[in-house]
């Protein structure tokens, strides 16, 4: 099946189900990625600054938590504009350390962005860019025995459900070996307000994120949606630090797909829920690690400890 059929099996399956949904992995295309970037850009979207902090003022300590002995390669799950991982890689480049970066992305105008700027910021790394889903480059990387350090920042997991949690981090242990290591991304639970501004924003640029997945599906499976008849509405719960966002049809409709054939109706206010971006404790974060037998090195925060960046050795 390729890229195209899988989207339309999954939208299909989606708007047909009796709490109509579309998974937060098709946001990511050139569009969504562009409008993701200028989320990282807005006052309210803390996680970018924090992590970037992180990165920038605590790069020395991760590395020296790396015990590799050979040159190693970082592979990076989910890289987009790659200005966060820059910090932690320029120290590593300072220090003339072997090794290679991977950075892989869905969107092949953001891995080529990265490219050029990771080269004009650092003409010495060496680089070698992947451009496809998580699981199939997984699927690649598990046949090298190359010592790894993987990434999986900007707190991505936040998008998975406990089960896909776990069944995401056996996908890790399979291309990883004794001695490998994994930094993932963790937004921490903070003051609830905060964490509803950042994903409501008042500018509406969360919502034209959203509003973009019918946009994508009007392009490339030649749906009939009417944008203007959806709105956006996100609601944090501090009870199990669950952010859970939605598209609100704002009338009675009808939407047809010529892809898969197939109209879709709508209730007055009936949603589709577009994604989960799970907030953790840090308690819970140790939980996850364990239950998936890596062992916790150490927590990186910011400042605020509104985020953490957690490295695990297997
Ligand atoms: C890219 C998954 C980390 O959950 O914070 C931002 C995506 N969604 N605003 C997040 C997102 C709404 C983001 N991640």
């Amino acid at each position: 099946m390729n890229d195209l059929q899988t989207f339309a099996r999954d939208i299909h399956k989606g708007l047909s189900a009796p709490l109509k949904h579309i998974s937060s992995k098709y946001f990511y295309d050139d569009i969504g990625s562009g409008i993701f970037q200028d989320i990282m850009k807005m006052p309210e979207y803390y996680p970018t600054p924090c992590e970037f902090e992180i990165l920038s003022l605590q790069g020395e300590n991760i590395i020296n938590q790396l015990h590799f002995s050979e040159p190693f390669q970082i592979v990076e799950f989910g890289a987009g504009d790659g200005i966060k991982t820059r910090q932690l890689l320029k120290k590593l480049v300072e220090r003339r350390v072997d090794f290679t970066y991977v950075p892989i992305d869905i969107s092949a105008k953001a891995i080529e962005e990265l490219v050029t700027n990771m080269l004009t910021h650092l003409p010495s790394l060496q680089i070698k860019p992947m451009i496809g889903n998580y699981f199939s480059m997984m699927e690649e990387l598990a046949e090298t025995r190359i010592p790894s350090l993987l990434l999986f920042l900007g707190g991505n997991i936040g998008n998975y459900e406990p089960l896909e949690v776990n069944r995401l981090l056996a996908e890790f242990r399979k291309c990883m070996n004794p001695g490998d290591y994994l930094l993932t991304g963790f937004d921490l639970q903070k003051n609830p307000a905060t964490i509803r501004c950042a994903y409501d924003d008042p500018r509406g640029i969360t919502k034209a994120f959203n509003i973009n997945l019918l946009h994508r599906i009007n392009r490339e499976l030649g749906g009939s949606f009417k944008t203007n008849q959806f709105d956006f509405y996100s609601h944090y719960n501090p009870i199990n630090g669950e952010v859970r966002s939605y598209l609100v049809s704002l009338v009675p409709q009808k939407v047809h797909v010529q892809y898969t054939q197939n109209c879709y109706s709508f209730d007055r206010s009936e949603v589709i829920w577009t994604e989960l971006s799970k907030k953790y404790t840090v308690r819970e974060i140790e939980e996850v690690a364990a239950a998936n037998g890596f062992r916790v090195m150490e927590h990186f925060m910011d400042c605020k400890a509104y985020f953490t960046d957690s490295l695990w050795a297997l």
